[in-house]
């Protein structure tokens, strides 16, 4: 729980499912950015998530079923986003937002799976309508989001051009399946993209705007690195581009239903069949999660960071 910016590890009630609920036995937890920021006091949990329990992806065995629930069953490996208590032993989920775990996949993975490939998928697919043959840019290549992004659109079919700071990942993001690996400042030379997945912010975008194609679109799915650039109009009007931003934690009930059934159709057979991945750079028990915090704040990383209860 989050106390005063505080992690502390605490016992409370078990939470009871709604009818249209699962109460899950939590296996294995990743770490978001999201996170980080909630600790200290910034961006409070949706209404109907748990305040103070951090959290927002998880994968578990189903330990309880609401007594409107049919797709599952006690006992079934399940994973899924949720808007915050990712982060405990137990945790209630709506049935509608379930993702089978495939066989194979092993816990750590699975708890790293969910938000940063959902993210992914909406805001490549729903959002930018990615297609096979065109050229996407994934900037913050390295990370959860965007080793996700890079393997889907690589699987599409795009030409996929990743961005990374940290030459140490610049392999390992190319054996994703990015085409070209480059340095962030380089991002402007290296176009012109059909799709930008802008997961740094601001001063990232400003150079992937002016290399946006003609009918380009970017999504604004990070601005860790700020929240603001400076957009030319007549390069958005004669490049008739879109320029887009997306959050999915406060998206309705109905709207993750629909993300999720999205994953099913397109994503989780990539999945079961070994084509897509989770890099997990660690694990980490549940109850030092303060210490996770603290690696994933120092950056680096290749992927996820997970927590294993
Ligand atoms: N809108 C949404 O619904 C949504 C959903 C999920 C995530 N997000 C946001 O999307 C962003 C990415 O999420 P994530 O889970 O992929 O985070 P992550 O795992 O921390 O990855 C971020 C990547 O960006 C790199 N990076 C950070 N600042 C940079 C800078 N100034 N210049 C160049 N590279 C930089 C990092 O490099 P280093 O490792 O070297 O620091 C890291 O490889 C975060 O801001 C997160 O909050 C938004």
């Amino acid at each position: 729980v989050i106390e005063s910016g505080d992690l502390l590890y605490e016992e409370r009630p078990d939470p009871v499912p709604a009818p249209h609920e699962v109460l899950v036995a939590v296996r294995a937890a990743g770490i978001n950015a999201a996170d980080l920021v909630q600790r200290v006091g910034l961006y409070p949990a949706p209404p109907g998530s748990p305040p103070d329990i951090p959290g927002m992806e998880l994968a578990g065995e189903v330990i309880g079923l609401g007594s409107d629930v049919r797709s599952v069953r006690e006992g079934d490996r399940v994973m899924a986003i949720v808007g915050g208590g990712a982060q405990a032993t137990r945790i209630t989920v709506d049935e509608s937002h379930l993702l089978a775990v495939p066989e194979a996949m092993d816990w750590a993975e699975a708890g790293g799976f969910p938000e940063g490939f959902t993210t992914a998928h909406d805001a490549l697919f729903t959002q930018c309508g990615l297609r096979s043959g065109e050229r996407a840019l994934v900037t913050g290549a390295a990370g959860g989001v965007g080793t996700a992004a890079v393997q889907l659109a690589a699987r599409c079919g795009a030409s996929v051009v990743a961005s990374v700071r940290n030459p140490e990942r610049r392999h390992d993001v190319e054996a994703l399946g990015a085409d070209l690996v480059i340095d962030p400042a380089d991002a402007a030379a290296h176009g012109p993209y059909d799709v930008v997945l802008e997961l740094i912010g601001g001063p990232s975008l400003q150079d992937a705007f002016g290399a946006l194609a003609t009918g380009g679109r970017a999504v604004v799915i990070g601005v860790g690195a700020g929240a603001s650039f400076e957009m030319n109009l007549f390069t958005l009007m004669m490049k008739r581009a879109v320029v887009r931003g997306s959050t999915m934690r406060s998206r309705s009930t109905e709207e993750k239903a629909d993300m999720a059934a999205r994953l099913r159709r397109d994503v989780l057979p990539l999945l079961e069949s070994g084509s897509i991945g989770v890099p997990i750079s660690e694990t980490v028990p549940l109850e030092a999660a303060g210490t996770a915090y603290e690696r994933f704040a120092t950056g680096g990383k290749f992927g996820k960071i997970v927590l294993v209860a």
